[in-house]
């Protein structure tokens, strides 16, 4: 499968002198390398999308958003519909992160409504799931990841499911430094893969791709994401730094 190197910038680059040098980075760092074998999606604010699809997106590059609402328009102040992300070039969005979980509520009720409406305007989801440290500790990692795919993927059709991503990143290695071992993840990965072919027919589940985050660097990389047999690495802090993210690309896409 094609792996997928996919960047979540968060809520950073403060200043369109600071987005504009990021992209300039960005550009000149990405045609020292080619990617035969992945996909690179970055997830900027949504503010700077627009100029992220004109600057990358011929380069081969990507773009989704951090977030949606679940309806298509109307009165929701504040809110940005996937069908605006859809028509100002976004092809995904990051779904249940677990910043949006921790600070917004986001339940996996409220991610299976985002994920449906993602779906049906024409986005792909990236469904963010994973545990906590408290949850890990009392071994609940297996029943908490169940629990958030069946309520998050509940109601989306065999015929649907080619577009989902999912990224299973345990929340206690978000923002640290800490990243559980290979076996750790690969062990989580079956888990998803047989929920998913419980979920969906077998050929279908194959499709999904499966991606790690949580503390992604290049000296991390092999071991989080290479070893275990990962689709791919949805990247937090090492996103801000183009040449630190296209490592972390090369590694896993030669890694093949
Ligand atoms: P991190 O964030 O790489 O900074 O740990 C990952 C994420 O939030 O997706």
């Amino acid at each position: 499968m094609e792996k997928y190197i996919i960047g979540n910038l968060k809520m950073n680059l403060l200043t369109q002198a600071e987005r504009n040098h990021y992209l300039s980075s960005f550009s000149s760092e990405l045609k020292k390398s080619k990617f035969p074998n992945s996909k690179i999606v970055l997830c900027p604010p949504c503010l700077h999308m627009e100029k992220f699809v004109g600057i990358l997106q011929g380069a081969g590059v990507e773009i989704g958003a951090q977030n949606i609402f679940p309806e298509e328009r109307g009165s929701f102040t504040g809110e940005i519909s996937p069908l605006m992300v859809k028509n100002f070039g976004g092809k995904y969005t990051i779904v249940g992160h677990s910043e949006r979980r921790r600070y917004f509520d986001e339940t996996n009720a409220v991610a299976n409504e985002k994920i449906k409406l993602a779906l049906g305007s024409g986005l792909r989801p990236i469904y963010c799931i994973g545990e906590t440290e408290d949850e890990r500790r009392r071994d609940l990692t297996f029943d908490v990841i169940a629990g958030q795919l069946e309520e998050g993927l509940a109601g989306i059709a065999n015929t649907q499911a080619d577009k989902l991503v999912i990224a299973y990143e345990p929340i206690w290695a978000v923002g640290t430094d800490a990243v559980p071992t290979s076996d750790e993840v690969m062990e989580v990965k079956i888990l998803i893969r047989k929920i998913l072919s419980e979920l969906y027919s077998p050929e279908m589940a194959e499709r999904i791709p499966i991606l790690y985050g949580g503390s992604v660097k290049s000296r991390t990389a092999l071991e989080v994401c290479v070893e275990p047999g990962m689709d791919g690495v949805l990247v937090g802090r090492e996103s801000l730094i183009p040449i630190e993210f296209l490592k972390i690309a090369n590694i896993i896409d030669k890694a093949q």
